[in-house]
Formats: structure tokens, sequence, C-alpha cells
């Protein structure tokens, strides 16, 4: 049987989705000008070592963005500073927190799900991965869950302009992606500015308001800081999670096997979940900047360089899980690396987990014959640091 990779050729240029493995775990890529780094350890070495592995990477890009869209940004911050603007989004994303919005995320799978029923086929993605996530997140921050296609059509924009791997490359065409996806992620943050500015006149009990009247050593965040806290939060943290619900069923549908596994023995839908981020990574790709000469998987990389950390290659490491390429839903244990790892770690795994098993679980609840429709594929984002659907047309059975 092909695997499923195969079955929808999903980024044919990345060999170790195929079991084919680059010769050593870590590799200078003369492509991209940078260290390319596909062994597990190597991988987890790297992301618990954030002092000789900076998250500090723009001064690196080959090409020129607007850098006052990095202020806020989390993913962009070495510590002491990471771990002040970190600490004021934690208390939001405790497990006790998220475990508070279960019930509503249930309300809101069930009313989605309601809207589809008696329907003989659904676009997976349109009907419920996409919109359950950004309500969810849409309601944490405070922005109407209304505009959620207004999201859609800003965040789908941005990621069609932006080969993600651009900023890395450079070149004449990447600056002009670039630059156009800036142009077009500008309608998101005046939306999200007008948002702020409201809070600030007028708080309410959401978390838009207390990020206008937090402070990090005594100074309010600015106006920017908080957009581009909220434009990660809504962007990143909501086509992350649809990737991950697609993926999940369209791992599902391509091993049957392991489908009816889960269908007979609901204990499984989080380990089928985890084996999901881990076969398919939706974020597959991370970037660091070494801020010393460093020897790592035998390969010496001098100080200043970029490393490119590929974890859907590291979560595919035979050195690391036995039957790297097969699809098991019941793998235990799974450190897989798909949520990162070390000071980094995705705030939002918590409420991913979450939303994925409740979303999984409704699905597999009212639709005993889900499929995918070999005559109607799922669509897969194209860029090489995303794996997951972007559209996913299912067969109720
Ligand atoms: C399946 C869904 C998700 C995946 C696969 C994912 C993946 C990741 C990964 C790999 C990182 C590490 C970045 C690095 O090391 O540079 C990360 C960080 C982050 N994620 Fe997620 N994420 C998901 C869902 C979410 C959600 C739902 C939210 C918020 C609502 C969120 C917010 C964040 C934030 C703010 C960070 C930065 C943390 C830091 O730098 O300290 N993510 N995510």
């Amino acid at each position: 049987m092909s695997s499923v990779v195969d079955r929808w050729d999903i980024h044919p240029g990345h060999p170790w989705l195929r079991g084919l493995r680059p010769e050593l775990p870590v590799q200078f890529d003369e492509n991209m000008g940078l260290w390319g780094v596909y062994g597990y350890q190597e991988a987890f070495d790297i992301l618990n070592d954030p002092r000789t592995f900076s998250s500090r990477t723009a001064h690196l890009a080959p090409i020129t963005y607007d850098e006052s869209l990095n202020d806020g940004d989390l993913t962009q911050m070495d510590p002491p500073d990471h771990t002040r603007y970190r600490k004021l989004l934690s208390h939001a994303f405790t497990p006790k927190a998220i475990a508070g919005l279960e019930p509503r995320i249930r309300e809101i799978t069930a009313e989605l799900l309601d809207g589809i029923a008696g329907r003989d086929r659904f676009d997976l993605v349109t009907d419920l991965a996409y919109p359950l996530p950004v309500v969810v997140i849409s309601e944490l921050l405070g922005v109407p869950s209304s505009d959620r296609d207004l999201f859609k059509k800003w965040a789908f924009r941005i990621i069609d302009d932006l080969n993600g791997m651009a900023y890395l490359t450079g070149g004449e065409d990447e600056q002009k992606e670039v630059d156009e996806a800036t142009a077009g992620i500008q309608p998101l943050l005046d939306y999200l500015l007008e948002h702020v500015l409201e809070r600030r006149k007028r708080p309410r009990e959401d978390m838009l308001s207390q990020l206008a009247s937090a402070e990090v050593d005594g100074v309010r965040l600015t106006d920017n800081e908080i957009v581009n806290i909220a434009n990660i939060l809504l962007v990143t943290g909501h086509i992350t999670t649809t990737m991950l619900l697609g993926n999940t069923m369209v791992c599902l549908d391509a091993y049957p096997d392991q489908g009816a596994r889960v269908r007979a023995d609901r204990s499984l839908v989080p380990t089928a979940i985890e084996e999901a981020l881990r076969t398919l990574t939706p974020s597959a790709a991370m970037s660091r900047r070494t801020t010393r000469d460093v020897e790592i998987g035998g390969v010496a990389i001098p100080a200043d360089k970029m490393v490119l950390v590929w974890l859907g290659a590291a979560n595919r490491d035979p050195r690391q899980f036995a039957e790297p390429d097969a699809f098991d839903a019941g793998r235990d244990p799974n450190p897989h690396l798909g949520f990162g790892r070390g000071i980094h770690f995705c705030i939002g795994a918590p409420l991913a987990r979450l939303e994925g098993r409740i979303a999984l679980n409704a699905l597999l609840d009212r639709y005993p014959g889900l499929a995918v429709d070999p005559a109607d594929p799922p669509v897969f984002f194209p860029s090489p640091d995303m794996i997951g659907v972007r559209g996913l047309p299912l067969r109720v059975g």
C-alpha cells in the first residue's frame, strides 16, 4: 500500500517524507546557503540551547522587510526579553485555563457540524477545521469571530504571497514576494490596531484588553507590539490547528486499518493526533542563528550563520523512531518535535490538542463512513515549511 505522502504527492522536494534521508544529520545546503538539520538528536539539542542557537535571525535574512513586524514576536526573541514577553501570555494557555474552554469548544464544534447536517459531502477545512480554531482564538482575544471570513482571506493571502522560504533564500523574485506579503498583511494589522485602540479606551474581559494594560519592566506594551502578538495568535494559531485536524483525517483515511482501530477504540484519538503531527508536521522547519562557532552532528558551523531545523525530517529519524515512516495510531511514547522544544515550545499546544480531540471525536461520532474522495483530492499548502491541507473534500459514507 502506498503511503499518505505518495498517495497525494505531498511536497515532492522533501525526500525524508519518502524514506530517503540526507547522508548526514547536519549538512550545508548549497541551494539555500545555510545549514540544514535533519537528525532528531541534533534538532533537539539546537532547540534546547537558545544561547548558542538564537531565534533572532532577522539580520541574516538576504531580503529586506519591515522589522517593526517583529516587535512583540516571541518567536524572534531570546532571553531575557523572551522570558518576560512569554510570561504575559502563558497564564492564558495553562492546561487549567485551556481545560476551562472545553465546553465552549464542544459547543462550537456541534454548531458547525449541525450546519452541514444532511449533506452527502463537505469540505473539512471550510466547514470545521478552519472555523473551529479561528472562532476559539477570536473569542479568547476579543475580536468578533463573525469576521472570520476576513481573517481567512488575509491569512490565506499571506501564505499564497509568501513561499515561507523566501526570506531565507533571497533574490529579486523573493524580495517581491516578501513585499507583496507585507502589503497583504497590512489590512489585518490595521484591523487589529482598531481593536487595540478601542480596548485602551474601554477595556473588556478579553486578552486584547489584558495586553493593553500589561507591562514589561514597568513599561506598557506599544500598540505595535500588541498588534503583532494578536496577529501571531490569530494567524499562526489557527492555520496550524486547521492543518493538524485535516492531516489527521487524511492519515486515518490513507491507512484504513489505523482508521478502523481509532474508531473502535477512541482512547487512541490523542495518540493518533500526535502521530499525525509526527508524520505530517504542520510547522516543518524552524530557523536559528549561531551565536558562536559550534560543532553539531560532527559538522563545524561558524558564528552568525543560519541553521534550518527540519522538524519534519527529525520526526522521521530512524535513530529515534522505530519504523519512522509507518503511521501507528497508538505510538507511545511519541516524543515528536511537532510543537518544537525548549523555551519556545508552542504555547498553544494544549489548545490545539484539545480542539483536535474534540473535533475528531465529533466527526467519528457523526460520520461512520467519512472518506476522502479520490476524484476530488485534498489540496496541500505549497510552501515547503508547511505540511498541511488547505482543502479537504470528504464524502459522507
Ligand atoms: C497543531 C497546531 C500547532 C503547531 C503544529 C504549532 C507549532 C509550533 C512550533 C513548532 C513552535 C516553536 C517555534 C520555535 O521554536 O521557533 C510554536 C510556537 C508558538 N506557537 Fe504554536 N503551533 C500550533 C498551534 C498554536 C496555537 C493554537 C497557538 C495560539 C493560539 C500557537 C501559538 C504559538 C506561539 C505564540 C509560539 C511562540 C512561542 C515562543 O516563542 O515562546 N500555536 N508553535
